[in-house]
């Protein structure tokens, strides 16, 4: 097989490079280890920047999204037990969209099929080779036969635990991490919403988080233990508990909890982005703890900078794009961790700080709810930096 752009990962990185790239004219082919069903219910984030929820729907796959999604202009921040709501569109004239992650890609993947895209799904001892030299190939198992993929670029969209960095010789790559002491446990469930808007909530107990999916569809995070067991919550001790951390300002309509999980939090960045050939995109290249729900807009971010780098070596050879890229998308992703990495901090109770921290906490939340300047930061972040 041969392609333009081999990709491995079938992901938002992956699918929305593969789309942007065919909008370019340029061909490529997906590599996917696990099937179409697992991608599409791998279940994520639902908050969308506002760029990026243009870009859907300029590129041609945000029809459903327009009809199904909810634009919010702002979020409340609970705390003491009262409700300040964050006015984005007053702030920074800007909005974002709640629309879950696996609804994207079922949108994507549906698209790429439609244009006549190849995605191949259920692939094993998927390899990248020879991205150091001119002739990159993937190989991998398909169908019980031994395959490869010729290409001229390698996209690396599998993943935190995706072979694409871990094919990157140690000496030539830079790790930054950070773990956090504590995980979240989420839930779907079929609930009438809360409120209009997400609530982020503050509380000695620790963080909680209400978020939505539909009007009849809730998501709700509360902060556990990293190692949290699931099953030691039963349905009503996640609803009072919830109650509870949302400060008593609100009754919450319970309803069927159908799906349980505990979410890890990690801080991450494997620096360049770029070896040879093979660039690395999305969770393969960093990671956000979820405050803020920054994931899928990073990697949307770095493939729309990489499909134009590509776009511009077919149309007249030129590479310096292609040399920018890791520098291009570095200086974006870094500062949304500075924003993930602060949002955690400041909502969320770490074991090792001391009653002053709490102090600090809650007078930085009383900031951001009382000075235009501080909640215009979070505001200007929150919606989305600009792309360079
Ligand atoms: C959601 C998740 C987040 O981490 C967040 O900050 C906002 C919303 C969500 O799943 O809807």
């Amino acid at each position: 097989m041969r392609a333009q752009v081999g990709i491995v990962g079938a992901g938002p990185a992956g699918l929305m490079l593969s789309h942007l790239l065919h909008r370019a004219g340029i061909s490529s082919i997906i590599i996917e280890a696990r099937s179409r069903a697992y991608c599409e219910a791998r279940i994520r984030a639902g908050l969308i920047e506002q760029w990026a929820a243009d870009m859907l729907v300029e590129t041609g796959v945000g029809a459903r999204m327009k009809r199904e999604s909810m634009v919010h202009d702002g979020i409340y921040i609970g705390f003491n037990g009262a409700l300040h709501r964050i006015d984005f569109k007053k702030l920074v004239g800007k909005r974002v969209t709640i629309y879950g992650q696996q609804e994207v890609v079922k949108d994507l993947i549906a698209k790429r099929i439609a244009d006549g895209g190849q995605i191949l799904f259920d692939c094993s001892d998927v390899r990248v080779r020879g991205f150091d030299g001119k002739a990159p190939k993937i190989t991998f198992r398909h169908g019980g036969k031994a395959e490869e993929v010729d290409c001229d670029f390698i996209g690396g969209c599998d993943g935190f635990h995706g072979v694409c960095r871990s094919s990157i010789p140690a000496n030539a790559i830079s790790v930054y991490e950070r773990e956090y002491p504590f995980g979240w446990l989420g839930i779907l469930a079929e609930a009438k919403p809360v409120a209009d808007e997400l609530i982020y909530a503050y509380h000695q107990r620790g963080f909680a988080l209400f978020s939505m999916r539909s009007p009849n569809l809730v998501r709700y995070y509360l902060q556990c233990a990293p190692d949290e067991n699931p099953d030691k919550w039963p349905d009503h001790k996640i609803w009072d508990e919830l109650e509870t951390r949302l400060g008593g300002t609100k009754v919450l309509s319970r309803g069927p909890i159908v799906e349980k999980i505990v979410a890890q939090m990690r801080s991450f960045v494997a620096e360049p982005m770029r070896h040879g050939r093979m660039f690395l995109a999305g969770d393969s290249a960093h990671i956000v703890p979820p405050t803020g729900a920054k994931g899928m807009n990073l990697a949307f971010a770095d493939v729309l900078v990489l499909s134009r780098a590509i776009a511009a070596f077919y149309r007249n050879g030129a590479t310096g794009l292609l040399d920018s890229y890791s520098d291009t998308c570095l200086r974006r992703v870094w500062k949304a961790q500075r924003f993930s990495w602060w949002m955690t901090r400041l909502m969320h109770l770490f074991p090792e700080e001391t009653p002053f921290d709490r102090r600090r906490q809650l007078a930085e939340l009383d900031y951001l709810a009382s000075s235009e300047a501080a909640a215009k930061s979070l505001a200007e972040n929150y919606v989305g930096l600009p792309i360079d």
